[in-house]
């Protein structure tokens, strides 16, 4: 079946590349080596794409490589894989995810590929990357180990000699630490994604750094990043992310695009003490899908300077407190974004179709409950304080009569309409 395919093969030839794509044709590495390689000059081949098939491990010294700078064996089932034949490859890119590999022998990763610039091991079964595995990629650039069950098994020196290194996938390796050794000499490094792992603490980061993504750990608390040429920062479905007071992004001055999707416990987000000088180059900010009920004013600069907001698919409760999202024209964009979920009156609304009048605090009510409550009491002391005074007439004498005295001018007005005045000329009589 392969044989026939043959003839359809895609070989593009440019000045200086030529690129094999044989994917997808079921072939195993027998029919590869023993029967295609004879068709053409593979010695001439730049790009060998072998993507979706069915080798179970690859091995260079069957075959002449010397031209070869893109190998692209992903989707395979490979369980090893070797350059041991020749003293050096000019390969650059490899790429052998979505296999079967457990570790890396020394005779994969070695001396022997050292202009590799791109590398993908994500999609494996690796559980260990010792401190030796990576250290011939003094060129590497791209690295991602991503969806390895590697647990805690990455070595702190591990990628010591990645000098140049851009991008770094460490996403879903199951680390619940990463180690401040780990990142400390990869001073070129741009992309980090350490996303759906267990972390509870953020480790120790590249200082230029511009896209980050904690997306999915167990992170609560995000103080103390100093990250001045961040760009980019995810941080959707964090569990235990329940506040975020933005003043601690107050380093991250070039970041413009933050997410925080999906991160459900958050229901605290705000600014304080306000400064209009947090995040400056903000583009676009995403909170859809967490657990808001307001939103609180001291974000107001915020939402009226970043061009693009999602608030969506929050249990936003529409009351006095989100007035004033419909107040001012730049506002009013947010608040066509929030659909309110209660109080029961104004649900399924659009808080911009909700009159600002209908924006009513009952809470608010109950908040002041008390201080009435209390101003009626000291009322009701200070008159039964009052009245004691009056009872207590021994000592009270003398007052009582100033105070009479002066009553004696109302007398004059209407004594029957005033029932005090009238008690006490009564008294005042007894008296006498
Ligand atoms: C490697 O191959 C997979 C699928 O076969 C692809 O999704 C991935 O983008 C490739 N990696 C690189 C670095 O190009
Ligand atoms: C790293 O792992 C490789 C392959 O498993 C092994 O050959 C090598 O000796 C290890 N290096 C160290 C320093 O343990
Ligand atoms: C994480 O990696 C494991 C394999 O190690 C895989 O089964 C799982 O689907 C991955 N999870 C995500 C969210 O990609
Ligand atoms: C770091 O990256 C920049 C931009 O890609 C590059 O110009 C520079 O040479 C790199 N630095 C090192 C030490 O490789
Ligand atoms: C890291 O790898 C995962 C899995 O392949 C991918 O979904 C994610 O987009 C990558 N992260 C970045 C920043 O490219
Ligand atoms: C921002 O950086 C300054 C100077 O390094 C530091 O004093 C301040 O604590 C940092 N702020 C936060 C929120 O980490
Ligand atoms: C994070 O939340 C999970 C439950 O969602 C809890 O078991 C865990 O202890 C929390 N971790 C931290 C560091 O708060
Ligand atoms: C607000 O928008 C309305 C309609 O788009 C416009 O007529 C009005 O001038 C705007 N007000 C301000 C202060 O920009």
């Amino acid at each position: 079946m392969w044989l026939g395919t043959i003839t359809i093969l895609v070989l593009i030839a440019t000045t200086n590349s030529k690129l094999v794509d044989l994917s997808e044709r079921g072939l195993k590495k027998e029919d590869f080596f023993m029967k295609i390689q004879t068709q053409f000059n593979l010695q001439e081949v730049t790009d060998l794409i072998l993507q979706k098939n069915e080798f179970d491990s690859f091995l260079d010294c069957s075959t002449n490589l010397v031209n070869l700078r893109t190998l692209d064996l992903s989707q395979n089932h490979l369980q090893r894989f070797f350059f041991l034949c020749k003293d050096e490859y000019n390969l650059q890119v490899l790429n052998v995810s979505h296999n079967k590999l457990e570790y890396i022998d020394n005779n994969a990763l070695n001396n022997r590929i050292p202009k590799l610039k791109i590398l993908d091991l994500s999609w494996n079964r690796l559980s260990i990357v010792n401190e030796t595995m990576l250290e011939h990629f003094k060129v590497l650039e791209y690295l991602t180990l991503a969806n390895n069950p590697i647990n805690n098994g990455i070595h702190e020196n591990a990628f010591w000699n990645l000098k140049v290194l851009r991008y770094l996938n460490l996403s879903n390796v199951s680390s619940s630490y990463f180690s401040s050794e780990f990142f400390k000499t990869l001073t070129n490094l741009s992309t980090l994604d350490l996303s759906e792992n267990p972390i509870s603490v953020i480790p120790l980061l590249p200082a230029n750094l511009e896209e980050l993504d904690l997306s999915n750990t167990h992170v609560s608390r995000l103080r103390g990043i100093y990250l001045p040429g961040l760009r980019e920062l995810r941080l959707n479905g964090m569990k235990n992310l329940t506040e975020l007071l933005l003043n601690d992004f107050e380093n991250l001055t070039s970041l413009e695009t933050l997410s925080l999707d999906g991160s459900k416990a958050l229901t605290f987000f705000k600014l304080s003490p306000f400064n209009d000088h947090i995040l400056p180059r903000l583009r676009r900010l995403s909170v859809r899908n967490c657990g808001l009920r307001t939103l609180s004013h001291s974000l107001v600069s915020i939402i009226k300077r970043t061009p693009i907001l999602n608030l969506e698919d929050n249990p936003w409760h529409c009351d006095c407190k989100m007035q004033w999202l419909s107040v001012s024209n730049a506002t009013k964009l947010a608040s066509r974004q929030i659909k309110c979920r209660t109080p029961k009156q104004h649900a399924n609304k659009q808080l911009s179709e909700i009159p600002s009048y209908e924006l009513e605090c009952e809470d608010d009510g109950s908040m002041f409950r008390p201080v009435l409550w209390a101003s009626v009491f000291v009322l009701v002391v200070a008159i039964t304080m009052a009245v004691g005074f009056f009872l207590r007439r021994p000592l009270g004498r003398w007052d009582i009569r100033r105070k009479n005295r002066d009553t004696v001018t109302y007398t004059n007005v209407d004594e029957s309409s005033n029932d005090l005045v009238r008690i006490l000329a009564v008294n005042e009589r007894n008296e006498e």
